[in-house]
C-alpha cells in the first residue's frame, strides 16, 4: 500500500509523513518511507534524529509510479513525502498514479485553502484517473494540521471542505512545539495525534488490519 502526503506548497507534509510512518511502525506495520521531494528534509530528519526504525528512500522522480511499486514487499506500507504540487506537478502526479490513498495536508487557514482551490488540487488529482489501474482518482482525505486549540476555524474549514466534496479526517493535528521541533529528537508516536489518526484510518477501513506483532 502507498500513502502519499501532498499539498500545493508548504503544508506540513514532511512532518505528517515522518510521524505517520512512525505511528504505523509502532502499530506493527512494515513501513518504508519515500522522499519524493528534492529538499531531502525527511532524509535530514532521519539523520538528525539518530535514524528512523525503517528505511527512507529517495524517489524525487516523475518515474515514481514505475520505480517504487516493485520495491515494496507484500503488506508493506510506503509513506511518501511529496514536494510542492505547485512546482513539482509531474512528480506528485506520478506518485498519485500508484498511491492507494492521498493525504492532503493543510492548516485551517484562508491562505492554505486558497492554494488548494487555485491550483486546483482537485483537478490535479482527477487528471491522472485515466492513468490509474482502476480508472478512478486517488482516494484523497484532507488532514487539518497546525490547528489552534478550540479555534472555530478548524470546525468551519472542516465543514467548508466537506461541503465542497472533500473527505476530511475527524482527527486534526494541533500546532505544538513537539511537532515543530520534530527533526531534532527520535519520534515516539504512541499517544500522539498521528496515533489517533491511525485509529481513525483503521476504523474507516483505510488501512489493512494486521496482527499486532510488537
Ligand atoms: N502540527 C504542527 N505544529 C507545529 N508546527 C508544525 C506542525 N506541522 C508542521 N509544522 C511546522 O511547519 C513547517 C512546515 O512543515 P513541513 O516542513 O512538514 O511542511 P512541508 O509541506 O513538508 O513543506 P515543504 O513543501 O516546504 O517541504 C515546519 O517548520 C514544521 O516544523
Ligand atoms: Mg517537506
Amino acid at each position: 500500500m502507498i500513502i502519499a502526503h501532498i499539498s500545493p506548497r508548504t503544508g506540513g507534509k514532511t512532518t505528517s509523513a515522518g510521524w505517520q510512518a512512525h505511528a504505523l511502525h509502532e502499530r506493527g506495520y512494515n513501513v518504508q518511507a519515500f522522499e519524493a521531494d528534492y529538499s531531502r528534509q525527511l532524509t535530514e530528519w532521519d539523520t538528525r534524529s539518530g535514524g528512523f526504525p525503517f528505511p527512507v528512500q529517495q524517489q524525487a522522480s516523475p518515474m515514481f509510479h514505475k520505480n517504487v511499486p516493485p520495491t515494496l514487499a507484500p503488506g508493506q506500507i510506503g509513506v511518501v513525502d511529496c514536494g510542492h504540487a505547485e512546482d513539482h506537478r509531474n512528480i506528485v502526479q506520478s506518485v498519485l498514479r500508484v498511491a492507494d490513498l492521498a493525504i492532503l495536508n493543510t492548516a485551517p487557514t484562508t491562505a492554505d485553502i486558497d492554494r488548494i482551490e487555485r491550483l486546483p488540487m482537485r483537478a490535479l488529482i482527477d487528471d491522472i484517473a485515466t492513468l490509474r489501474p482502476d480508472d478512478t482518482p486517488t482516494p484523497t482525505w484532507v488532514l487539518l494540521n497546525r490547528t489552534a486549540n478550540g479555534a472555530k476555524a478548524t470546525k468551519q474549514y472542516k465543514d467548508y471542505l466537506r461541503d465542497n466534496g472533500w473527505n476530511v479526517f475527524t482527527t486534526a493535528i494541533p500546532s505544538t512545539q513537539v511537532y515543530a521541533q520534530s527533526m531534532l529528537l527520535p519520534v515516539t508516536a504512541h499517544g500522539s495525534a498521528y496515533d489517533e489518526l491511525t485509529t481513525e484510518m483503521l476504523t474507516r477501513g483505510l488501512l489493512p488490519q494486521i496482527e499486532v506483532t510488537r
